[in-house]
């Protein structure tokens, strides 16, 4: 999902951008195939876990610029295969950061962490007053809950000490979750609007979910996604969350969803199922992104209910093509 709007974005502002991508035997193109005609344009292919393989994407491509947007992204996931989501999300940024020394060559480097570090913020983000929220900056501690998370905090950590051992160009950015049209199925965003499209069209009559009760800074992809390059841009390297600074339920989600199809009371559609339930559970992220209004100027586009309502109409469109949202149905 990034990648492909990263490389939109990248592609507007006459970027030359290359992709590195994994041999797999089932080749799931549907969010890059718009880039496959595009001469700027040009896919590599390579594996966070082959080294070779990486040292020879920056050979080919001489970037200027790195973003590394590659893991083992789904959090659920990461208890069933621990090793490989170490090994790809972490020890793979290495693996980059290794590369970018070998070419010789002054290389700006991205790299994605996630406000999944923070992880369990008990103690940082009610300070004590259960009634109040506090957003999560820069300067709090990390307390990662899955394994995914821990790779994710070896990837930042491993940022740093390379931008300060070597005097590279190396930001962070502590992206809080972002969504899109293009999000998997597999994240509870797009699980739902799926979902809320297939009840809506008859397809469906329910969606079986985790726990509901979590809550998440949910943020637009295509806007992040310019923050990551605005990071890139300034006179010195350094990190940065991205947020939205507000936080919703799975609950608000669903609600949200559920109204754009007209549906108020959701309750007979969703069912709990414990496989989706983790043995870890990061209760609640909300970020402050005003490090990154002061330094970047950045700060989010689009809000919650807008996300949302992209998101459901998107999917109703697409498993039904002659359907039109209008605010009455
Ligand atoms: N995936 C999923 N499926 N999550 C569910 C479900 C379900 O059926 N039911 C409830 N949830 C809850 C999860 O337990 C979690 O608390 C929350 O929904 C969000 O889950 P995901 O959408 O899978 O995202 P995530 O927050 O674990 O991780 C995403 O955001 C991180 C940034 O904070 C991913 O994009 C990570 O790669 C990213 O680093």
């Amino acid at each position: 999902m990034d990648g492909s709007h990263l490389a939109d974005f990248l592609l507007a502002k006459d970027y030359l951008v290359f992709g590195v991508e994994r041999r797999i035997s089932a080749r799931e193109n549907s969010n890059t195939r718009h880039l496959e005609d595009n001469p700027n344009f040009v896919f590599l292919t390579g594996d966070m876990t082959d080294q070779n393989s990486l040292l020879r994407a920056v050979k080919e491509s001489d970037p200027d610029e790195i973003y590394n947007l590659a893991a083992q992204s789904f959090v659920g996931k990461s208890w069933s295969i621990p090793e490989q989501t170490s090994n790809v999300t972490g020890l793979g940024v290495l693996r980059i950061l290794e590369a970018i020394r070998e070419s010789g060559k002054e290389i700006k480097f991205y790299q994605a962490s996630s406000s999944e570090m923070f992880g369990n913020t008990t103690n940082i983000q009610f300070k004590g007053d259960k009634k109040r929220t506090f957003k999560l900056n820069e300067q709090d501690e990390f307390y990662p809950r899955s394994p995914y998370g821990v790779a994710k905090l070896y990837g930042h950590w491993i940022t740093k000490n390379y931008r300060e051992s070597y005097d590279m160009f190396n930001c962070s950015g502590i992206l809080f979750n972002h969504e899109s049209e293009r999000r998997g199925i597999e994240f509870v965003t797009r699980k739902i609007t799926d979902g809320v499209a297939r009840i809506h069209l008859g397809l469906a009559n329910q969606i079986a979910l985790g726990n509901l009760e979590a809550k998440r800074d949910w943020g637009y992809a295509p806007d992040f996604c310019e923050a990551m390059w605005m990071m890139l841009q300034q006179d010195e390297p350094d990190d940065y969350v991205i947020a939205t600074g507000e936080s919703h339920s799975i609950r608000e989600f669903l609600d949200a969803a559920f109204n754009i199809v007209g549906i108020d009371d959701w309750t007979p559609y969703i069912v709990q199922d414990p496989q989706y339930m983790r043995p870890a559970e990061v209760d609640v992220l909300c970020g402050d992104f005003g490090k990154a209004e002061r330094e970047l100027g950045w700060k989010p586009k689009t809000n919650f209910e807008e996300l949302v309502k992209i998101m459901v109409i998107n999917d109703v469109q697409l498993l039904s093509q002659d359907w039109e949202w209008s605010p009455e149905k």
